[in-house]
């Protein structure tokens, strides 16, 4: 059980000792200032107000009450009814000693598990990804991570575009090069070009642009020769996406594509179901649902089309047939949606109609965590030099390279092997960090000089942090991984370190509940800042060091790393031996 909670159940039954209502909270919170002990209970002062007594004198009854002991060194009364908790060194040694021991390290496993769907990256397989698809694959990624640490089973669910119209055109192109005696993958090897000569063609042959027509058709009636071609184009896509998934160290594979062509036989009976149940009606043709709900500050109701006048169907329809799937073949408890904020109407209206049709369950969680575009050095939207759309496998290799010349600086004497193996950890971890380590919801300004530096909350500065720590071990011509030795914390700077982690459990709890990887990012900086502390104000290998204190601080250094490697994992950021 992480330390908050720990402390919360125990003044909680303090509090219901002197007789204040269960429903009244302890309030418990890590102490923001020092001097204030580690944690403060600051629920004296809303009891007291309730009960019309005084706050201080109610915060030192529950005080006297409150048992600690073992726990706390000292439990003392603060302004107008603080409660302070001073956690006990010896305690918390014991403690962070047991939390080494498991690789969950502090964090426990949800007593309840629940299946949870995620749905993020989701590319249009037309094209090649760009760095639209980033936020929504790392942060989505990072998620799936944290929830699956923490116990719960999760189901990851590649909602890629490959169906609609745009199919025809591609695959009357794929049909004309393969004609031509092309190889499909080498006609694919380029995506975007093939994208540009199939648009060309279209757009200039008529003939061409009939066939695509006719073979959108085909496509959704089921043709065995339209459907063949498609399945090909859609394979090497999607082998384009699993190589940048590879590359960005991110746990989608083959098995979680679950695309919007897999629910083409639903979308008929969804809008069926919806008619059926009163909650659309035709308007100029089309089936549309007028949502009441969402209106608008005039008071209209927002409208879903979920079919066309031609009988086409949107994206709104495929995505309620997702939830229906999700809620009743995937027994889904919540899903969560890493989609830009810009459709945060379209998600708002699927989960309001997929309620009111009964797709999902009233317990069900559906979870829009949208977030911000990535910008520009002139805080537009992130575009290549001449305008375009940048392509993420581009991004990512400017990144190797870039990381390449800041380690060679940094590092002359690394064999080419290891600089190879670091300048890729480098260069993506500086990427995503630099990403996730930002709030989600705002859009961020991309700069490749600050990601890379190894000064300030970057990725490469908590690399650094790990490597810094194995090169003690070194040093000590000891093994990291095997080496345990007694904690005995007495400096103060070594009982922050201490405390800070510990809070890892705390701060991944907080993140599998909230979905906000930048929570867990400021967490390993300020982790990271505090070891450089305990640093320089504890030596470790100094001759003039007693022996037990070395160890317990190479003990304390062991428990950082494998805290910093821990969460840095969750975040899908690699560490390395030296740098
Ligand atoms: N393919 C969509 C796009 O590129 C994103 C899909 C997100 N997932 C969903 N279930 N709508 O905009």
């Amino acid at each position: 059980m992480n330390i908050r909670t720990f402390l919360a159940d125990r003044v909680r039954s303090a509090m219901s000792d002197v007789g204040i209502p269960n429903d009244y909270s302890p309030h418990l919170a890590a102490s923001k200032k020092a001097g204030f002990g580690d944690y403060q209970a600051n629920g004296a002062m809303a009891a007291a107000k309730a009960m019309k007594t005084n706050p201080r004198e109610l915060a030192q009854s529950i005080a006297n009450s409150l048992d600690l002991s073992g726990v706390a060194s000292k439990v003392e009364i603060a302004g107008p009814g603080f409660i302070n908790i001073h956690l006990d060194k010896q305690w918390l040694s014991n403690k962070l000693a047991t939390s080494c021991e498991s690789p969950q390290l502090d964090v426990s496993q949800k007593p309840q598990q629940q299946t949870v769907v995620i749905d993020y990256s989701s590319p249009n397989l037309a094209k090649e990804m760009h760095v639209g698809h980033l936020r929504s694959t790392i942060i989505g990624d990072a998620v799936a991570r944290v929830l699956e640490f923490t116990g719960d089973k999760v189901i990851r669910q590649n909602h890629v575009g490959d169906w609609g119209t745009q199919f025809g055109m591609l695959i009357a192109e794929l049909e004309t090069q393969l004609t031509h005696g092309e190889q499909a993958e080498l006609a694919l090897k380029d995506l975007e070009g093939f994208y540009q000569k199939a648009k060309a063609h279209f757009d200039e042959d008529a003939a061409f642009a009939n066939r695509a027509r006719d073979y959108v058709v085909k496509l959704q009636s089921g043709d065995a020769n339209v459907l063949k071609l498609w399945q090909q184009f859609k394979n090497v896509s999607l082998l384009h996406s699993e190589e940048i998934y590879k590359k960005l160290n991110v746990t989608l594979t083959a098995e979680s594509v679950y695309g919007e062509s897999a629910y083409n036989d639903d979308l008929a009976p969804v809008v069926a179901d919806l008619r059926e149940k009163s909650l659309v009606v035709e308007d100029e043709g089309a089936q549309v649902a007028f949502l009441q709900e969402l209106a608008d500050k005039n008071g209209e109701p927002s409208p879903v089309i979920v079919q066309k006048k031609d009988g086409g169907f949107l994206y709104a329809t495929t995505d309620l047939a997702a939830l229906r799937y999700r809620a009743n073949s995937l027994n889904a408890d919540r899903v969560l949606y890493f989609i830009d904020a810009r459709q945060s109407l379209h998600m708002q209206q699927v989960f309001t109609l997929a309620r009111k049709a009964e797709f999902v369950s009233e317990w069900m969680s559906l979870e829009h965590h949208p977030f911000g575009t990535m910008m520009g050095a002139d805080g537009k939207p992130f575009k290549t030099r001449s305008g375009g759309t940048v392509k993420l496998a581009d991004l990512l290799e400017e990144a190797v390279e870039r990381a390449a010349v800041v380690v060679s600086q940094k590092n002359p004497d690394l064999t080419a092997e290891e600089m190879t193996e670091v300048a890729r950890k480098v260069g993506i971890g500086a990427v995503k960090y630099a990403d996730l380590s930002k709030t989600r919801t705002n859009d961020y300004i991309f700069n490749w000089d600050t990601m890379l530096s190894f000064e300030g909350n970057t990725g490469p500065y908590l690399q650094y942090a790990y490597t810094r720590i194995k090169s003690i071990f070194r040093k000590a011509n000891l093994e990291m991984d095997s080496f345990n030795a007694e904690l005995l914390i007495k400096m103060d700077q070594e009982k922050a370190l201490a405390l800070k982690t510990l809070q890892f459990s705390e701060v991944i709890e907080q993140v599998a509940e909230e979905a906000f990887p930048h929570i867990l990012c400021t967490y390993l900086y300020d982790l990271a800042s505090l070891f450089m502390t305990f640093y320089e104000a504890c030596p470790i290998l100094k001759p003039d060091v007693e022996p037990d204190t070395r160890e317990s601080r190479l003990m304390l250094s062991k428990a950082t790393a494998l805290t910093l490697q821990t969460g840095l994992d969750l975040l899908g950021i690699e560490v390395m031996e030296r740098m």
